[in-house]
């Protein structure tokens, strides 16, 4: 018996090799020098069962802000949704001045990689109820919105069209998962019209009174590192997206990973985590965390590249 286990063992580890390679080959996006994977073994077997589960079991869950939103343009960083709304139309100079102030005292903190996200989360709750006070005092007319996003410079990654356009194609649930403003997120998708039925947008969302002027927000409020609440009281409940265990996720945040947490076991999840920032002190967690971490990369390419493969059949693929 013990002289056949090496017989055994050569042509399975050859076939599984082949097999391997076969993404290689078929993803050559993943080669890519900005792409950091620390399993990649792990990564490929999950593409293969989640090509075979097929696009009918598929889900995105993705992040907004920095996500599908680019984190900069020749230069100089994109608007958040929250930053769209720094726009005279909406907010007054003294506004602005305060919102930029707790913008550079709290990003840092919340990309720090020597903080835990225990320690971030009520800097967080900090931060947003802030600048969600001032917000509502500047009595936001919500008829201006659309007219802020035109003249605010915010950007989808490149490639966002055949991203968008192929989840549609293929019927598979986008569900945006945001702690930004969704008012502001859904008026930036809509103007770049890829705003289409199979998108779902969970984030903070404005209330206007009878009269159009913003009074206070919707719900319970969404942060950077509270998602896992929002996905289990919110997403679980999405009838869009029951039964689909297959999951792409993509963030730009660790807290990003805890997004799918209401997909019910057993599941597939492939992870990827967009590294805009910090990238030499946040690598490795970023590495330890997501299965696929990009480095400074503002387009769709990979995340387009692993959905072609997942949504064509295994033959055609
Ligand atoms: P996201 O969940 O869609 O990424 O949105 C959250 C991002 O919004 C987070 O990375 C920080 C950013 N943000 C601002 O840019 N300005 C603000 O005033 C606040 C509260 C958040
Ligand atoms: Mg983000």
């Amino acid at each position: 018996m013990i002289h056949q286990i090496p017989w055994v063992y050569v042509p399975v580890r050859s076939v599984l090799a082949t097999w391997l390679q076969l993404i290689k080959t078929e993803i050559p996006e993943l080669a890519k020098c900005s792409v950091l994977m620390k399993q990649r073994s792990k990564v490929e077997e999950t593409l293969r069962a989640m090509q075979r589960a097929g696009a009918g079991s598929l889900q995105v869950i993705s992040d907004f802000d920095m996500t599908l939103s680019r984190f900069a343009h020749n230069g100089r960083r994109v608007p958040t949704t929250h930053n769209i709304l720094d726009n005279r139309l909406l907010i007054n100079e003294d506004c602005t001045r305060k919102m930029r102030e707790l913008l550079d005292t709290y990003y840092p903190i919340e990309i720090d990689a020597s903080r835990t996200a225990e320690e971030k989360l009520p800097l967080m709750v900090e931060w947003w109820t802030r600048v969600h006070e001032l917000l509502i005092q500047q009595r936001i007319r919500r008829e201006l919105l659309a007219q802020a996003v035109q003249e605010s410079g915010a950007m989808l990654r490149e490639g966002y069209q055949h991203f968008f356009d192929r989840l549609a194609e293929r019927q598979v649930p986008l569900l945006i998962f945001s702690a930004g403003v969704g008012d502001v997120l859904e008026e930036v998708i809509r103007q770049n019209r890829v705003f289409h039925p199979n998108v779902h947008v969970i984030s903070n969302y404005m209330d206007f009174d009878c009269t159009g002027v913003l009074q206070a927000f919707k719900g319970r409020l969404i942060h950077t590192f509270n998602k896992h609440e929002g996905a289990l009281s919110l997403a679980a409940g999405l009838r869009e997206l029951r039964g689909r265990r297959s999951v792409l996720l993509l963030g730009d945040s660790l807290g990003d990973l805890t997004m799918a947490d209401g997909v019910e076991e057993p599941r597939q999840l492939l992870t990827v985590g967009f590294l805009n920032d910090q990238v030499e002190e946040r690598k490795e967690s970023y590495v330890n965390a997501f299965d696929i971490v990009l480095i400074r990369d503002e387009t769709m390419d990979v995340p387009n590249a692993v959905l072609n493969f997942i949504t064509s059949p295994p033959d055609a693929a």
